[in-house]
Formats: structure tokens, C-alpha cells, sequence
């Protein structure tokens, strides 16, 4: 867990160090301003085409934050979180705005291009073949996400397990809706595991 203010200046290295997976967390409210200070880092990751297909939600209700635990079979990190984050992936709410996504610094010409291209090719997929390319690059937020927290001396625990169904119906999201990650996050009130990991024998290969 990094221990640092927001002041003070982490290296992307020390970032990484220190991020770890922390299940029990200081009661308190996280200040609105941090949060939105941590979406406006988390919006500059990048995607194919721009098409930033994220979507955040944060809950701080306490009702709302017990229902996410049950769906969660009942993990304590839930409630424990001042906030939880659900990193979600709309690939509808893209294709209905490819304009919006499309470089202003385009000619009109190209705009209109990029934006014929993106419709067929997007338009010839289905809504779960979209969904999933769009959780891919949904991703990418989780970790820059994950990341942003831990500047600003906030641990967490992403979380896939949870039921996706019972978490939609809570938040009223729509079906074609994909979950990247559920992440209870504040500061750590307890340490977690030390690093393990593969060695890079392992992971990385030259060619
Ligand atoms: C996509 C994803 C889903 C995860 N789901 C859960 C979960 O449901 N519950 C949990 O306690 N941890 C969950 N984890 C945390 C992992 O167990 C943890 O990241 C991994 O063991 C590495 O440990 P570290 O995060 O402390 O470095 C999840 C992590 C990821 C990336």
C-alpha cells in the first residue's frame, strides 16, 4: 500500500511496487474531488480507434454497497470500501456516438470516413461479439485505474467475482452491459499478500 499524500511525487515504478490487492480499508469518506481527480488520469488511457468504451459507476451508499456484497457471495472487501468503482464496458453507447470519439482535428472528410468505417465494421458484429471487443479495451482503464489509485494513496482489490446478473439489476444497467472489474477501494486498513509472481523466463521471450 503506498502511504504517501497526494502531494508528494511516486514514481510510476514505486506505483507499481506498491499496488497490491488490499481487502480491509479505513472508515471514511473519500472526498469527491480526489475521485474525480482519479477519472480525469483514468479517461487518458488508450483505445483502438479512441472509442473509450468504459464506463464508471461509484457507490458509496451503504444499502447499495451491502446489495453488491451479496452479489459478490457476501466478500467482506464490499462493505468494508468507502467506494466501490464498477469498471464497465458499453460498446452500445459507443456506436451510437462514433462522432463524439473521432479526433476534432480531423478534416470533415476524414471524420466522415473514420466514422463510415467504424459503423460497418462494428455494425457487422453482434452485440456480444462488440461487448466482449469493448471489454478489451475496457481493461486497459482497469489498469491505468488500479494504478491512479494507488497515487493517490488509496489501495483496492479488483474483483471479478461476483454475480453479473444480480449487480446489472442493482445499478440498473442494461443487458448488453460487460463488467471489467468490481474495485472496493480507500485507504488500506490491513496489509495484503506480498508480490508473486512468474519470473521473467517465464513471461518474456526474445526473438
Ligand atoms: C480481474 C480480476 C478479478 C479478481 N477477482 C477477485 C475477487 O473476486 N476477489 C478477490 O478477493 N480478489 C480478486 N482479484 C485479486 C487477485 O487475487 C489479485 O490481484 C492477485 O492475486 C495478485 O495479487 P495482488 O493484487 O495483491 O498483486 C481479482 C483480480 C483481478 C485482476
Amino acid at each position: 500500500m503506498a502511504q504517501q499524500t497526494t502531494q508528494e511525487r511516486l514514481t510510476i515504478q514505486d506505483l507499481i511496487e506498491s499496488r497490491h490487492s488490499v481487502r480491509k480499508f479505513v472508515q471514511e469518506t473519500i472526498p469527491k474531488e480526489d475521485i474525480d481527480r482519479i477519472f480525469d488520469l483514468v479517461r487518458l488511457s488508450p483505445s483502438a480507434w479512441n472509442l473509450q468504451p468504459w464506463r464508471f459507476h461509484v457507490v458509496t451508499d451503504t444499502d447499495l454497497k451491502q446489495k453488491l456484497q451479496d452479489a459478490a457471495y457476501g466478500q467482506t472487501q464490499v462493505t468494508s470500501a468507502p467506494a466501490v468503482i464498477l469498471v464497465t464496458s458499453d460498446m452500445e453507447d459507443v456506436i451510437r456516438n462514433f462522432p463524439e470519439t473521432v479526433h476534432p482535428g480531423l478534416s470533415e472528410e476524414h471524420k466522415q470516413t473514420e466514422i463510415a468505417n467504424l459503423s460497418s465494421l462494428f455494425g457487422g458484429m453482434s452485440v456480444e461479439d462488440r461487448g466482449q471487443w469493448g471489454l478489451t479495451q475496457t481493461n486497459i482503464a482497469l489498469g491505468f485505474l488500479l494504478v491512479s489509485l494507488e497515487g493517490f494513496g488509496y489501495s483496492s482489490v479488483p474483483m471479478l467475482g461476483f454475480d453479473q446478473e444480480k449487480v446489472k439489476e442493482i445499478l440498473g444497467l442494461s443487458e448488453h452491459v460487460k463488467f471489467a472489474a468490481m474495485v472496493p477501494f480507500g485507504r488500506a486498513d490491513a496489509e495484503g499478500y506480498p508480490h508473486h509472481r512468474y519470473e521473467l523466463d517465464k513471461i518474456v521471450k526474445y526473438h
